[in-house]
């Protein structure tokens, strides 16, 4: 979850409802009317958290002159190409396979794969993207251990050679479908930290996986090595070491001496707060490996990375539109503001307000207050953030285009295909 600033603004405070009452802790407070069983609604009264980094200059062009309908989500491959950059500098020996589901835009993953990326799929349909954007099917790693029978016998005819499982279930399916494949053992690692954790929805725990790995064997299929993941937006380079020393244990105590180590994706970007760059990422897990090479647990690990969200979020502005703003008397002392796109057509990672995009509202200056961000639809759910602080203009109308930072990730390709009518989500790419 987004960390929330306790700095009181004292300026805003002005326009606190009359009646509404102060949390002594940390200058929030809640509203009386949850007394009438409203859901509960507490307030920061923090400053808006400001950009952490511009807009690239590519898509400040784009989006000032465009005048396109709303919404859509403009990508920038140059970006693209600089992050991946900056991670194989950072990673130097290790292989990178770009997480497909972060963004499955065909020109994202030719760009991807002109620099030497290969690519972690999901499912079948990622399989053909990738091949389509001219990967060699045997450097895919298919990433995703929940399939079907039908999957893996699609994805092994089509030349895919190394799977990631966590259950013997799925390596019964692998034995029979993709004789001979190469295999990666998911291990369940602590995911604290990250913004979207998997919630143990995958990964073995270490007895499993060091059975999984000997069953691979005996089987005919190849045990590789140990796959991770610490969960996506993970800030801490801590979790990715503590993951490497438990996962190259695993490795050890299955008698692989040089096995390959998948760390996953997990990599953060920047939206509200700084995160450490892919270096320290780096330091922390190279560390991690050399401890584990000296205490004799393994003789060398060959590294494999997962990246989806650190290569294309700052890639991409999501342009929306304001549909209408409330005033809600009675309800909420808060305008509600609601866009033309919502968690329904492509900010499915608001959910929770696990990911607070940074707004800005091109063409408003002037006093701002806070809001509730909501999407279009007639569903409940679709309320973009009522905890996390979003200040907008008091000047703010319908028709005001609002723009979403850091959009590149997790947005096109959650959207759906057309819930109340609202279509997916139209993607430019520059
Ligand atoms: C198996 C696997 N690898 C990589 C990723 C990419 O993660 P991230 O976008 O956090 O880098 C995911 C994301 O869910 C995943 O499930």
């Amino acid at each position: 979850m987004p960390r929330r600033s306790r700095q009181r603004n004292r300026s805003s405070c002005q326009d606190r409802p009359r009646g509404s009452l102060p949390c002594p802790r940390d200058g929030t407070w809640t509203d009386p009317l949850n007394a009438r069983g409203f859901e509960q609604v507490v307030e920061s009264r923090a400053e808006p958290p400001r950009p952490t980094h511009p807009v690239p200059a590519a898509l400040e062009r784009f989006l000032g002159t465009a005048d396109l309908p709303t919404p859509f989500l403009v990508l920038d491959r140059n970006v693209v190409a600089d992050r991946y950059a900056a991670l194989a500098a950072a990673f130097p020996d290790a292989t990178v396979h770009y997480a497909v589901k972060a963004c499955p835009e065909p020109a994202v993953l030719d760009t991807l794969r002109a620099l030497g990326s290969s690519f972690d799929v999901a499912s079948p349909a990622e399989v053909r993207l990738a091949l389509d954007a001219g990967a060699d099917p045997s450097t895919l790693c298919y990433g995703n251990p929940i399939r079907s029978p039908a999957d893996v016998a699609t994805a092994c005819s089509a030349g895919v050679r190394r799977y990631v499982t966590d259950s013997a279930e799925d390596l019964e399916v692998l034995a029979m479908h993709a004789p001979g494949a190469r295999v990666l053992v998911r291990l369940l690692v602590p995911d604290a930290g990250s913004a979207t954790p998997f919630a143990a929805k995958f990964g073995a725990a270490p007895d499993e996986a060091v059975r999984l790995l000997r069953a691979a064997e005996l089987k005919g299929l190849h045990a590789d090595g140990v796959a991770f993941h610490v969960g996506s937006q993970q800030a801490r380079p801590r979790a990715f070491a503590s993951a490497v020393g438990d996962a190259l244990g695993v490795a050890a105590r299955a008698g692989l001496r040089r096995p390959v180590l998948d760390v996953g994706g997990g990599f953060p970007v920047a939206y509200r707060t700084p995160v450490p760059g892919p270096e320290a990422f780096a330091a922390a897990i190279s560390s991690a490996v050399d401890d584990a090479v000296r205490a004799g647990l393994v003789d060398a690990a060959g590294l494999l990375l997962e990246p989806g969200r650190a290569l294309v979020a700052e890639a991409g502005v999501l342009r929306a539109s304001v549909v209408r703003v409330s005033r809600r008397p009675g309800i909420d002392h808060r305008r509600w503001v609601y866009l033309d796109v919502g968690r329904y057509s492509g900010l499915a990672e608001t959910e929770g307000e696990a990911i607070g995009y940074v707004l800005r509202v091109p063409g408003r200056d002037g006093p701002c207050g806070p809001v509730v961000l909501a999407g279009p639809t007639c569903d409940g759910d679709d309320v973009l953030y009522r905890r996390t602080p979003c200040l907008l203009p008091l000047t703010l109308g319908q028709g005001d285009t609002v723009d979403l930072l850091v959009a590149g990730a997790y947005t096109a390709s959650y959207a759906s295909v057309g819930f109340n009518g609202f279509g997916p989500l139209t993607v430019h790419v520059l």
